[in-house]
């Protein structure tokens, strides 16, 4: 009799638990910053605003050594997520961990509930499609949230990871990647653990990942997954896709077509580099990221479709959606109705 009783009490609260996919079984909080590990002396290399081309270069520099890395990536930023299909499994299968960044890279704190939830769950979409399941994990763009913000991104299930070292590749990826390996250094010495990199920043792939595994090695350390430096068992850094059906119709392939400059803007790092060039968003990707988005759109309802690609270094005007307000680069998400 015992017996079944605690069986009808786990098909409770089994029930319970998938009413609410995401919180009850996670260990770690979702719905709050986290921007440290926990488990001490580990540490966590995070690459942003992927897949992109340098992508494949960053998986041979991890996997070469034995890093692994943590990657929070966009469905459409500098290009289509469906034009990296293998990559993104090459991240999954090899053991790095494959985390949301939103579709477009929205600054989040400017969009409404209904907005936010279309940027996370436009992406849920394509990662389901791709490999086979959901992140829990996300990284909100610029780490720019509020707490309505995180309300919301809690209430879906996510986990928001921010960092504590600040490479700034990608505003020392053309001039000097030393001062974003010092950056990296000096952030690692004051006792910093999750670090903030960018796979799309060529040099990030070519020469400060590469001294970054280095100066690791060279204290005995490999770098691990943001989960496993939260003590998070792999099992929850994914969720089942919640009845997201992969697409059967598929989408335009795009070549990839490099952007001009290349840079990525934190929020706290906006005042730095408002002097920054404007540069032209390439016509070509354009049109091509535009059509593969539609393909995703047929099975996300109420997702909206980018009209215009969003401008790989945030850059403002133009007709690519990007406005500038307070000195900021934000997508225009009123484009988008
Ligand atoms: C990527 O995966 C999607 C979803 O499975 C598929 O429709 C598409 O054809 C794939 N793209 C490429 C370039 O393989
Ligand atoms: C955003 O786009 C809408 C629709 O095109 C436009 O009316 C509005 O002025 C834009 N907002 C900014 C700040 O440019
Ligand atoms: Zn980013």
């Amino acid at each position: 009799m015992a017996g079944i009783k605690a069986v009808a009490a786990l098909s409770a609260l089994t029930t319970l638990v998938a009413a609410h996919p995401g919180h009850s079984k996670r260990s770690i909080a979702v719905g709050k910053i986290i921007s440290a590990c926990t488990v001490k002396g580990q540490v966590a290399l995070t690459f942003d605003d992927g897949p992109y081309q340098y992508t494949e270069t960053i998986l041979n520099d991890l996997d070469a050594s034995g890093h692994k890395g943590t990657f929070f990536q966009n469905g459409l930023n500098y290009d289509s997520i469906y034009n990296y299909n293998s990559t993104v499994q090459r991240i999954y299968n090899g053991g790095h961990q494959v985390c949301s960044h939103t579709w477009d890279h929205a600054d989040l704190a400017t969009l409404t509930t209904a907005q936010i939830q279309s940027e996370m769950t436009q992406l849920e979409v394509a990662f389901a499609n791709i490999i086979g399941v959901v992140p829990t994990y996300m990284r909100p763009p610029y780490l720019s949230t509020t707490p309505s913000v995180l309300t919301t991104l809690g209430a879906m299930g996510y986990s928001v990871i921010e960092v504590d070292i600040d490479t700034l590749d990608w505003e020392y990826d053309d001039t000097s990647p030393s001062t974003a390996e010092q950056n990296y250094q000096t952030g690692y010495e004051a006792g910093g653990s999750i670090s903030l990199n960018h796979d799309p920043e060529p040099v990030t792939a070519s020469t400060v990942l590469p001294w970054i595994i280095n100066y690791l090695n060279g204290k005995g350390l490999k770098s691990v997954t943001v989960g496993e430096c939260l003590g998070d068992p792999a099992a929850n850094w994914y969720r089942a896709p919640n009845g997201a059906k992969a697409s059967s119709s598929k989408p335009a392939s795009a070549s990839s077509t490099k952007p001009a400059t290349s840079s990525t803007k934190p929020a706290s790092s906006v005042s730095a580099t408002v002097s920054k060039s404007a540069s032209s968003v390439p016509a070509s990707v354009s049109s091509k990221a535009a059509s593969a988005t539609a393909s995703v759109k047929a099975s996300s309802s109420s997702a909206a479709t980018p009209t215009g690609k969003p401008s790989p270094d945030d850059t403002c005007g133009g007709t690519n959606g990007y406005v500038c307000q307070n000195s900021q680069c934000k997508f225009n998400h009123s484009i988008l109705s």
